[in-house]
């Protein structure tokens, strides 16, 4: 297997990144993805798949309200990729500094992104123990904000302080671990 080849592959792929939010209740939060793809090609039936870690304080708020928005960010506001993606929401409430208004989903709407989308849980696939959850949505409302270009991942090292960039890397990184150990239980067991 060559690393450097698949990384230069998938580094061809665009991750957009968006905040996903939901809220149930008075409770409402936020976290940064980019595990975000169009599930159809028929404009008729606008689905999403969005995939989201099991132990975020947002999936907690979609399982509970079975609705998110996904707000998809522009190059200038990547200050928003610390702000969403580095902590949790049970450490600190990330809306109190930030004014937003609620979709038709009840899920914030945050302001000066490219657009959201709202959308509507249709079921959920479980990848297995410590891997991340997919949620494949119904899209019940959308809008263009803005004529900007969208974030995306491969912008991150040029814009982020060398700080902020340390921390990303350590905590994908994290994450990176955790789901190695996930493969090789799996392959244990193919193997067995
Ligand atoms: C660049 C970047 C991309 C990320 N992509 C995802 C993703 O696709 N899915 C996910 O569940 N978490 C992703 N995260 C991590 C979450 O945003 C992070 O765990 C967040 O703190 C969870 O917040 P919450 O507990 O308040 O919901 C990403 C983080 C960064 C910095």
């Amino acid at each position: 297997m060559d690393d450097d080849h698949i990384a230069a592959m998938l580094g061809k792929l665009n991750f957009e990144i968006f905040v996903l939010t939901a809220a149930h209740q008075e409770r409402r939060n936020g976290q940064i993805v980019c595990w975000v793809v169009p599930a159809t090609i028929i404009p008729q039936v606008p689905r999403i798949l969005v995939g989201v870690g099991r132990l975020t304080l947002t999936r907690e708020l979609i399982e509970r309200s079975q609705k998110f928005a996904l707000n998809l960010l522009g190059k200038d506001q990547w200050p928003l990729v610390a702000h969403f993606g580095f902590r949790s929401g049970r450490e600190t409430d990330k809306f109190s500094t930030l004014s937003c208004e609620r979709g038709v989903t009840g899920s914030p709407i945050l302001p000066g992104t490219v657009g959201y989308l709202e959308c509507r849980v249709r079921t959920v696939f479980d990848a297995g123990p410590g891997a991340h959850l997919f949620y494949l949505a119904d899209v019940v409302e959308g809008k263009i904000l803005a004529d900007g270009s969208p974030l995306c991942l491969h912008h991150l090292p040029e814009l982020l302080p060398p700080e902020d960039l340390a921390t990303m890397r350590r905590l994908l990184e994290h994450d990176a671990q955790c789901n190695l150990a996930l493969f090789q239980g799996n392959s244990h067991q193919q193997h067995a």
